[in-house]
C-alpha cells in the first residue's frame, strides 16, 4: 500500500478504502466511491466558507500563516516592497518572473497607452451622486467597460485576453479618480504621460492649476508601496468571487466588478474604511479599555484585526506601521496614530485577543495613511481594488489555463422541506 493514502472505513457499511493524497490534500470527490447503497450519491464533505478546501493549485502568492510570511512568486514580500515597484511586481505576479529592462519600458508604455478611458464612461461617472460611495462607482463603471469592449468575450484568445490586462490595470486608477473628483465636484485631470503609476495617480487625485503637478517623492513612493503590498493575496474571498465568475467564462470587466465588490464588504477591503471610523468613535485613548470589553463582549470586532490565513502577524501589516511613520513625517502625524497604538498594544496583551491568535492586519495602519494623505474615507477601499486588480486578473488567468477547472458548482445539503402538494390560496391560513 502507498504511504501517501488515507484508508477510511466506513462504519454505515464496514467497508474499506483507500484515498490518494496528493499535495497534502484529497480530493473531495474521491469520497464519493463511499456510499451506502449504489443509488447514494456517495459522501460529501461540508465545509462552508471553504475553511478547509483548496479550491484551486496557484503558482502565484504563498502565504505561511503560521509564520506571517508572504511571498509573490516565490519572492519575499518584504524584499519587493523595499526594491520592487508596483508596476514591475504586477508584470511579475502576471508572468511569473521578474522583467528584464526592455519588458519593463515596454509594459509601462503599454500601461500609459491605456490609461485614458472612454469619455462615456466619464459620463456615467458624472450621473452618480455627489455624495454616492466611490466603491460603488467604482463596480459600475469597471462593469460597464465590458460593454466598450465587446471581443474581451474571447477569453480564450491570448492578445485580446492580455490587452484587457493591460488595460484594466491602467484604467481603474482612472476610473478611481474620476469618482474622487466627482464627488468633490471638481473638473476632471486627465492622465500624465510623464509620470509613474502612483504619481499619475497622485496627479489625476490633487491636481490643482498648476501646469505640471509633481507628487511628493515620499507619498508616490509610500503609495506605489502600498499598492505592491495589496496586488495579490491568494485565494481571498474577492478573489474567489473572480475566479467563481470567471469559472462561467464571464469576460474580465464583469469578473472584476464582482470581485471588486466582495472586496467592498468590511470583513475584507472595506476593513481600511471600517478601522478608520472604529478609531474615530473611539476619539481617545482613555476609552479604549471600555471598548476592548465591549468587543470581548461580542459588541463587535476589533477592525484590522484576525484574518482566516494568518496566525501571526501580518507582514504587510508590519511593513505599514513602519511606512505610516515616513508619511507623518511628511503629512504630519495622523491624531488617530496614538489612539492605534494604544488599542494595538493593549489588544496584544489581552487573553481574548492572544488565544483567538488575532494580530493587525494590512488594514489597521494602512487608513491612517491614506487619511493623512487627505483622502477621504469612503475612498479606501477603491485604493485596495486598484491594485488587486493584478491579483485578480493574474489568478483568472490561471483558472483559465487550468485543465483541472470547471464551471465553480458547490453541492450543498438540503434541508428544507420533503416533497409537498401545492396549496390553493382559498385553502391557506
Ligand atoms: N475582533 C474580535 N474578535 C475577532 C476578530 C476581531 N477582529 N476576528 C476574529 N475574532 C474572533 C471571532 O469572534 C471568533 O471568536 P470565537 O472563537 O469566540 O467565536 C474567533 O476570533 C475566530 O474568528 P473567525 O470569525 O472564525 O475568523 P475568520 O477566519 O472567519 O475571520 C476575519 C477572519 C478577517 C473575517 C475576521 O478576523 C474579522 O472579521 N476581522 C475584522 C475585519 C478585518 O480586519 N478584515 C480585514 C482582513 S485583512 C484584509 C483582507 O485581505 O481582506
Amino acid at each position: 500500500m502507498s504511504t501517501d493514502t488515507l484508508t477510511v472505513i466506513d462504519n454505515r457499511t464496514g467497508k474499506s478504502y483507500e484515498i490518494t493524497i496528493t499535495d497534502g490534500a484529497i480530493k473531495a470527490s474521491d469520497l464519493r466511491k463511499l456510499k451506502t447503497n449504489p443509488g447514494d450519491y456517495g459522501l460529501m464533505s461540508y465545509d462552508p466558507a471553504f475553511t478547509n478546501t483548496a479550491s484551486t493549485k496557484s503558482a502565484i502568492t504563498y502565504l505561511d500563516g503560521d509564520n506571517g510570511k508572504l511571498y509573490y512568486r516565490g519572492y519575499p514580500i518584504e524584499q519587493l516592497a523595499e526594491k520592487s515597484t508596483h508596476l514591475e511586481t504586477a508584470y511579475l505576479i502576471l508572468n511569473g518572473e521578474l522583467p528584464t529592462v526592455p519588458q519593463l519600458e515596454a509594459w509601462e508604455t503599454a500601461i500609459k497607452k491605456h490609461w485614458f478611458i472612454h469619455e462615456n464612461i466619464k459620463h456615467l461617472i458624472d450621473a452618480f451622486r455627489h455624495d454616492a460611495h466611490p466603491m460603488g462607482m467604482f463596480i459600475s463603471a469597471v462593469g460597464a467597460s465590458s460593454s466598450f469592449h465587446p471581443e474581451s468575450a474571447e477569453i480564450f484568445d491570448p492578445a485580446i485576453r492580455n490587452e484587457q490586462i493591460v488595460r484594466l490595470i491602467a484604467e481603474v486608477p482612472t476610473i478611481a479618480a474620476f469618482s474622487y473628483r466627482h464627488i468633490r465636484g471638481l473638473p476632471v485631470v486627465y492622465p500624465d504621460d510623464d509620470l509613474s503609476y502612483a504619481g499619475n495617480f497622485l496627479s489625476m487625485m490633487f491636481k490643482k492649476a498648476e501646469l505640471r503637478y509633481k507628487p511628493n517623492p515620499v507619498l508616490e513612493r509610500a503609495l506605489d508601496m502600498l499598492f505592491l503590498l495589496h496586488a495579490d493575496h491568494e485565494q481571498n474571498c474577492s478573489t474567489n468571487t473572480m475566479r467563481a465568475i470567471g469559472s462561467a467564462h464571464a469576460d474580465p470587466y464583469v469578473s472584476l466588478a464582482g470581485a471588486a465588490a466582495a472586496l467592498y464588504g468590511p470583513l475584507h477591503g472595506g476593513a481600511n474604511e471600517a478601522v478608520v471610523r472604529m478609531l474615530t468613535r473611539i476619539g481617545s485613548t482613555k476609552n479604549i479599555p471600555a471598548f476592548i470589553e465591549s468587543v470581548k463582549h461580542g459588541e463587535g470586532k476589533l477592525m484590522g484585526f484576525g484574518h482566516r490565513v494568518y496566525k501571526n502577524f501580518d507582514p504587510r501589516g508590519r511593513i505599514v506601521k513602519q511606512l505610516a511613520y515616513e508619511v507623518f513625517e511628511v503629512t504630519g502625524r495622523n491624531p488617530l496614530l496614538d489612539v492605534a497604538l494604544e488599542l494595538e498594544k493593549i489588544a496584544r496583551e489581552d487573553e481574548y485577543f492572544i488565544s483567538r491568535k488575532l494580530y493587525p492586519n494590512v488594514d489597521f495602519y494602512s487608513g491612517l495613511i491614506y487619511q493623512a494623505m487627505g483622502l477621504p474615507t469612503p475612498f479606501f477601499p477603491v485604493l485596495f481594488a486598484i491594485p488587486r486588480t493584478v491579483g485578480w486578473l493574474a489568478q483568472w488567468v490561471e483558472l483559465l489555463n487550468d485543465p483541472e477547472q470547471k464551471i465553480a458548482r458547490p453541492r450543498q445539503i438540503y434541508i428544507g422541506p420533503e416533497q409537498r402538494d401545492y396549496v390553493p390560496m382559498d385553502k391557506r391560513r
